[in-house]
Order: C-alpha cells, then structure tokens, then sequence
C-alpha cells in the first residue's frame, strides 16, 4: 500500500513536472558549454570580472582606484593603461557611480561568500588599443579613444559590460542556496541596468556620425557587436542598436535598445566565452587583451589545465 501510494505521488510529480518545463532539447556544440564548476568557484571568477569593471569605470571617470574607495578589499598588480577620460560632468558623474557600485559588490561578496578580503586583482590593461583590438576598432585614422569622447567611451563600455550581464544570466542559476542566488541576481540585474543606461544614451544619436569620423553609433554598435560575437564563438547574442528584422523583438522591429534572443530573453554566455572576448584572442586558455596574465581563481586554472580553449 505504501510502495503504491509512493508510485502514485512519483507519477504525480512527474506530470506536474512535465507541465512546468518542457524539455530543452538543444544540445549546444561543444565550445559553448560550461565547464562544472561549485558555487565558491563561480564567485571567485566573477570577482575578477566585478574588479576589472569597478577598476576601469572608477579610474576613466574620476582617476582612482577600488583601494582608495575601500583600502584593503582588493591586493594585486596595478592595473595599467587608463587615463581619466574626456567625459561631460553628467557622463562622468554615472560612470564613476557605476564605479562605486562595483566596490559595493565585492563588499557584499566578501559578506556573503566564503571569499575574503583583500580579493586578488589580477593583472589589468585598460590601453585603449586594447579596447580598440577586442572591439575591431584599430585602423581608424585618427585612431580610436576610449577616452576620447563621451560618445567613444560608451561604445567601447556598452558591449563589455552587456558580455558581463549575459555571463550573469548565465551565473545565477548555477549557484546554489537561495541567499547566494539572491545576490547573484542582484548583481546581474544592476548590470543589466547599467547596460540599459549605456544603450540608451548611445539610442539617443544613433543616427549621428562619432566625430571624428564619419560612421554613425548604429555602425560603431554594429561592428563592436560583431567582432564580440566572433571571438566568443558561440553565435549572435551582442547586437547593434539598429538591426535586421530577423533580430528585432517578433522579427517586426529594427530598433533594438535592448539586446535579447528570438523570444526577447537575456542572451546568455558561459566563463569561456567571457574570457574568450576580454583576452581578444577568441581562445579562453590564452590570456592577453583586458587580463594579459590571465585570472585567479580554481575555475580559470580548471579551464587552462583541461584545455578548455
Ligand atoms: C574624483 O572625485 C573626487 C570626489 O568627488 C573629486 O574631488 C575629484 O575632483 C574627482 N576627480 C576627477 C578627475 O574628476
Ligand atoms: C562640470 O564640473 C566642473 C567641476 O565640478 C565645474 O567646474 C563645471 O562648471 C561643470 N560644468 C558644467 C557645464 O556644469
Ligand atoms: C592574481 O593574478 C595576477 C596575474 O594576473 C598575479 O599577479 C597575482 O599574484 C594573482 N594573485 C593571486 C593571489 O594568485
Ligand atoms: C552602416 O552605415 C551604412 C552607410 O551609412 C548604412 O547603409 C548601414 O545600414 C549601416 N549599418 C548598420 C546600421 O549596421
Ligand atoms: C572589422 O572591421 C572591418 C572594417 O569595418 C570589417 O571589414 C571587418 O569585417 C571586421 N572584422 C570583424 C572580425 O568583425
Ligand atoms: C550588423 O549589421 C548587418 C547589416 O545590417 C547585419 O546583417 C548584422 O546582423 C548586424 N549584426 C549585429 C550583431 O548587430
Ligand atoms: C523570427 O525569425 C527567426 C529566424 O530568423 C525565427 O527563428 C523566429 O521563430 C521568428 N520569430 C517569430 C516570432 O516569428
Ligand atoms: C588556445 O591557446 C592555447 C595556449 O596558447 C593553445 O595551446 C591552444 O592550441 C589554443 N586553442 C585553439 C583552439 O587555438
Ligand atoms: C597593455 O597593452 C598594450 C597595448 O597592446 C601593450 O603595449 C602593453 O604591453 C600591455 N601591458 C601589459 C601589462 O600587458
């Protein structure tokens, strides 16, 4: 009696399952899937990410550091190659909360996860070449600077931080316990706010050249969306502010302020694909671009050591 009764509430299970979630039957090609990896080992290459953010944002805007914000919360190479950028105060004054912001993130990870401080911060190259080679910038004359102009700063900002928020889509899921899952989402959705900024801002002239050159912002947000798409290798999930029916919202628009998938979701990118975009090699095992010696942290040393490239 018990054994049947216990069948019955299995089968019952089952069906109520089956309501709720279909069955996923894609099966990503082998470069796009995530490498297993534990919730602690997550956060520890997140904060990698938050640090090189918090740094870049902080020292463009305003010309400091996380360790003049918070002495102490993070110990390790200097980052090199930023200057403070040529911003309108209103431009400044966001970036550099959106800098402050990320120092409040690796605080409330310190808080909450097994992470303690001084975090390590790995080595960073902010050089606007850097930008320029990840984003398929180079070659312009005259060159092209991140910190140039408020408009040249946006748009080399908006698809690094948009890869981040799509690496969070992905994150918060994985991680385990509802507390930890809960600042997961916390910190993907500040992410994704900010990206709303970003894009809104560059929305606003998305028809006008970027002085000094003649393409206009929906050509500069097509060409950075494209060159991220191919070195993270797993198809078109950044896109440009103006774009082809076939990637507007129902396939009946071609505006896109925000960038999303066919059913208008989050597009979603795993730790190799981040790194395969932030190195600039489109190979997540070999280092350079925004993180020239790599990350710390279990997970990055797990990737390198299976050749997860
Ligand atoms: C950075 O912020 C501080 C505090 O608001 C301010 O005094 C300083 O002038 C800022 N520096 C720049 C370059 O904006
Ligand atoms: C921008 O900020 C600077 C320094 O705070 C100030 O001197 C200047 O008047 C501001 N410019 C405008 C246009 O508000
Ligand atoms: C973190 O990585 C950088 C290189 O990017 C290295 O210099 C630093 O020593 C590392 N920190 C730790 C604690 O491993
Ligand atoms: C880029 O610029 C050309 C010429 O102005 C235009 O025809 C094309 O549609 C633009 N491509 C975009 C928005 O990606
Ligand atoms: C880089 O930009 C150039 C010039 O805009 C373009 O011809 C080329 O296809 C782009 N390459 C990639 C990898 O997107
Ligand atoms: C860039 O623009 C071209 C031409 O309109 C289009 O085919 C392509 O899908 C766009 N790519 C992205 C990533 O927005
Ligand atoms: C939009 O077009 C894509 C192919 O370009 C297709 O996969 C998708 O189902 C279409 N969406 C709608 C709502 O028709
Ligand atoms: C990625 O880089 C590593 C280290 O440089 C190299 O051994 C590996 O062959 C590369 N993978 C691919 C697919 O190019
Ligand atoms: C930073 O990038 C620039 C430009 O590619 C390069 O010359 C410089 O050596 C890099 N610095 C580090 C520390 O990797």
């Amino acid at each position: 009696m018990a054994s049947r009764s216990c069948l019955y509430a299995f089968l019952l299970l089952l069906a109520f399952q089956s309501t709720v979630i279909k069955a996923n039957t894609v099966v990503l090609p082998p470069q796009c899937r995530p490498v297993p990896a534990g919730t602690l080992a997550r956060f520890e290459f997140l904060v990698n990410l938050i640090i090189a953010k918090a740094e870049f944002l902080l020292r463009s805007s305003n010309g400091t550091g996380i360790e003049d914000i918070a002495p102490g919360l993070v110990q390790g190479p200097v980052p090199t190659g930023a200057t403070v950028a040529n911003l309108d105060n209103a431009t400044r004054a966001a970036i550099r909360e959106f800098g402050l912001a990320g120092v409040g993130i690796l605080r409330a990870i310190v808080d909450e996860t097994l992470l303690r401080a001084p975090l390590p911060r790995p080595q960073l190259n902010f050089t606007a070449e850097v930008f320029n080679r990840i984003l398929n910038l180079s070659g312009l004359t005259p060159p092209f600077n991140v910190y140039g102009s408020p408009t040249q700063f946006l748009l080399v900002t908006e698809p690094l931080v948009s890869s981040l928020q799509f690496y969070l889509a992905q994150f918060t899921p994985s991680i385990a316990g509802n507390a930890l899952q809960q600042l997961a989402a916390g910190i993907g959705l500040t992410a994704a706010a900010q990206v709303g900024y970003f894009r809104t801002r560059l929305n606003a002239m998305v028809n006008s050249p970027v002085p000094p050159f003649t393409m206009t912002v929906a050509n500069f947000t097509n060409t950075t969306a494209t060159a991220v798409n191919q070195l993270g290798l797993c198809g078109v999930k950044n896109e440009g502010l103006i774009v082809p029916l076939s990637l507007g919202a129902e396939n009946r628009t071609a505006t896109n302020v925000v960038t999303a998938d066919v059913n208008s979701l989050s597009p979603r990118r795993t730790e190799r694909e981040v790194l395969r975009i932030a190195f600039g090699t489109g190979n997540a095992t070999r280092p350079g671009g925004i993180f020239p010696s790599g990350l710390n942290g279990t997970l990055y040393r797990l990737i390198v050591a299976l050749r997860q490239s």
